[in-house]
């Protein structure tokens, strides 16, 4: 099927492109473009051409699965080429998202009509690249040298009405408006008027206020934010160097290194992430959504956030707790929460009131009769959660869903509290929960499809990254995280500093070092929430340092003192943890182990994969990618890495297999199962 429709009308060629669903630039659509563009070159009579994009977008960038393959010809650049050096003049009409080669291509045409509503963007560096067709180069003389830079190390997209970038286009169209025939229009208006001359991206002058940019500046924000992906920072780098070139040298410059990156092992991880990301959608629901009115019950950290979430996404929220001097304080605590989020920018006064004017507080249960969905967030006690259950079984009309956001508590039996377990479900959120992405949804035993399908659409709408899973202790997320704790603490038994495992973690390219985060969280939550579950009888070990800090009042920062001292404004070593650990290792006879800082950030990852594949092998989890979207959006794994399962597809079965039985040999089969790792592998 031809993907390149061409017709003339009156004397103006219509490039029409149709290659559903986003339009990506694949080898055969800048083959099909190329030949449109040549045979329009015979054409004498004609005045311009207009490049048009069927369906939602125009075209979103390039084709990423091409990516993993060596570079098809025709490459971009040749197609770019054609469009600028063309004799009569090209006109982009833009809608939907004009991202990557698709912001390259629209560069390189001679005018720019867009709907108002259009996203612009180079998210590239997301992917791990840079913009391999001068993308750079073209849109600093279009929106000027420091906007381009912007874009292009940042990956984020722009509106284009956008202040900074609105200059890109000549024209802007309403976005009900019918853009073909609007840019039509306009673009017979400017021949008629003769002043819809050939005008060259690539030979406009760059802005004066270039040779101002204080890239050094420029470099500590890249910096802050690149984390473990090196390509914002080498584009930089690049464009810091090169911007006063020609745009052909920039070009060939930035496609160097483009074509140097595209098979780096962050790239290939950032495109995992992506795919992994698509693939774990929810397909188009056949069941309209009849979630608007919610309750949360408990007004603590996590409930108020969870309020926060809701209100975010446009839903009518009541907050529901036991006294008032409770409700009042989680109400104030959202209030400045919204107050923070102001002053950093993220949302105007007028938001911040529309969104506080959702959220209304509450001591009764009648007043949430008539809502369509509760989350519970109250103390992590089953007993507590069951009472909570019952109550709202008696007070929520029929077909509310009741869900609760449990870290470990078995909602098998929360359900049962129910006369209708059928409506219960798991919404486990993470903390901060209007911050962290990821949504696990729990589906019980008797949870329905339609509970679940409903849950997912919900998920969507307050744009969580949902993973469904199954009951057991500690669903998936915090089952794994829980295993990847269990193996920080054997190592600080086995000889580890707490600096050095902390260190190890954050250059791998975790957000913060796990012993800094169980200061930050709270020593005692996983303490008491591990207290309501037998230890393991195979493994002496089992967060026994966690358990004599907490005996010692050690709870992490909320009393002064974790892993680390917090008594001053930095968090320092305190000489006392490391005796406590010494004592307990003496006590249960560890032997020492040698570490470094790759040994340490490579067990912490073995251990993380292995329960990982216990997980799939149990069916709590169906796909491995959920594994990863749990890391990379719950835990702040880089995503750079891909996440744990990607690691392990990296690192391949028969290295895996050999570290395996090496810790199986010292710790025991129970710590170390045998897997089948071929199973989720290959
Ligand atoms: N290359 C290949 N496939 C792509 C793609 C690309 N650049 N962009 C999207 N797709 C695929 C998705 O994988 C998905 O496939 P699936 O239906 O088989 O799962 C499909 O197109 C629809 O994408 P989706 O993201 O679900 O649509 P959306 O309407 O929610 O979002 C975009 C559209 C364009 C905003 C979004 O897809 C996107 O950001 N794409 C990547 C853009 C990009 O990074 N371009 C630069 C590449 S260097």
């Amino acid at each position: 099927m031809s993907l390149v429709n061409t017709r003339i009308v009156n004397q103006i060629a219509i490039l029409e492109i149709d290659s559903p669903p986003v339009n990506a630039l694949s080898a055969q659509l800048r083959s099909e473009m190329i030949a449109a563009l040549q045979a329009l070159a015979d054409q004498s009579q004609l005045q311009a051409i207009v490049l048009y994009c069927a369906g939602s977008t125009f075209i979103c960038g390039a084709d990423i699965r091409e990516f993993d393959g060596e570079p098809l010809a025709p490459h971009l650049p040749e197609l770019i080429s054609h469009l600028e050096r063309s004799t009569v003049p090209v006109i982009a009409l833009l809608h939907g998202h004009v991202l990557g080669g698709g912001l390259e291509v629209a560069a390189a045409c001679h005018y720019r009509v867009a709907l108002k509503s259009t996203n612009i963007g180079l998210p590239e560096v997301g992917l791990g690249v840079v913009p391999g067709a001068g993308g750079c180069q073209r849109m600093m003389r279009l929106v000027g040298v420091t906007n381009a830079v912007k874009l292009a190390t940042s990956g984020r997209a722009v509106k284009v009405t956008d202040d900074n970038y609105a200059r890109l286009c000549e024209h802007l169209i309403d976005s009900q408006d019918d853009l073909l025939q609007q840019g039509l229009a306009w673009v017979q208006r400017r021949l008629a008027e003769n002043s819809l001359p050939i005008k060259p991206t690539s030979e406009l002058a760059l802005d004066s206020a270039a040779q101002e940019i204080d890239w050094q500046q420029f470099k500590k924000q890249v910096q802050r934010s690149a984390k473990s992906n090196p390509a914002p920072m080498q584009l930089l780098q690049q464009l810091a160097r090169d911007w006063a070139l020609p745009v052909a040298q920039g070009e060939k410059n930035t496609r160097k290194l483009f074509l140097q990156l595209r098979q780096s092992d962050a790239a290939k991880a950032l495109r995992h992430a992506f795919f992994a990301e698509k693939k774990m959608q929810p397909g188009r629901s056949q069941q309209a959504f009849t979630v608007s009115k919610v309750a949360v019950i408990g007004a603590g950290t996590m409930g108020s956030a969870i309020a926060i979430c809701f209100a975010d996404g446009g839903f009518k929220v009541t907050l529901l707790e036991q006294s008032q001097q409770a409700l009042e304080r989680g109400l104030k605590r959202i209030e400045d929460e919204y107050q923070r989020s102001c002053e950093r920018g993220r949302i105007n006064q007028k938001q911040l009131q529309q969104r506080l004017n959702l959220i209304q507080g509450s001591c009764d249960y009648s007043s949430i009769s008539e809502v369509d969905l509760v989350i519970e967030a109250a103390f992590e006690s089953l007993e507590v959660k069951k009472t909570i259950f019952k109550r709202l079984d008696s007070v929520c009309k029929e077909g509310a869903i009741l869900a609760t956001n449990t870290s470990y508590l078995d909602i098998n039996v929360i359900a049962q509290a129910t006369s209708r377990p059928e409506s219960v479900v798991g919404m486990h959120f993470f903390s901060p929960a209007n911050i962290m992405k990821l949504l696990e949804i729990v589906k019980a035993d008797k949870t329905s499809d339609a509970v679940l399908e409903q849950m997912q659409q919900l998920a969507k709408k307050l744009r969580k990254q949902a993973v469904t899973v199954g009951v057991c202790f500690g669903f998936a997320a915090n089952r794994i995280y829980t295993r990847y704790g269990r193996e920080v603490q054997q190592m600080l038994l086995e000889g580890a500093s707490i600096e050095m495992i902390d260190q190890a973690m954050r250059e791998f390219g975790m957000a913060m070092g796990p012993l800094a985060v169980q200061d930050l969280s709270g020593i005692d939550i996983g303490h008491n929430a591990r207290s309501q579950y037998p230890h393991p009888s195979y493994d002496p070990g089992y967060f026994k340092v966690s358990a004599a800090l907490v005996a010692a009042g050690r709870l992490g920062r909320k009393s002064g003192s974790g892993f680390y001292d917090h008594s001053q404004r930095t968090a320092c070593l305190d000489p006392q943890v490391a005796q406590i650990i010494a004592q307990v290792a003496q006590e249960l006879k560890v032997e020492k182990t040698e570490f470094s800082l790759q040994s340490i950030a490579q067990r912490a990852l073995l251990a993380m994969i292995s329960e990982a594949i216990q997980v799939l092998e149990q069916g709590i989890v169906q796909q491995k990618e959920a594994i990863d979207l749990i890391w990379l959006h719950g835990y702040g794994f880089p995503r750079a890495k891909g996440g744990p399962m990607f690691m392990a597809q990296q690192w391949g079965i028969a290295q895996l297999q050999q570290q395996f039985s090496a810790l199986r040999e010292k710790q025991g089969d129970k710590i170390w199962p045998r897997l089948n790792l071929a199973k989720y592998l290959e």
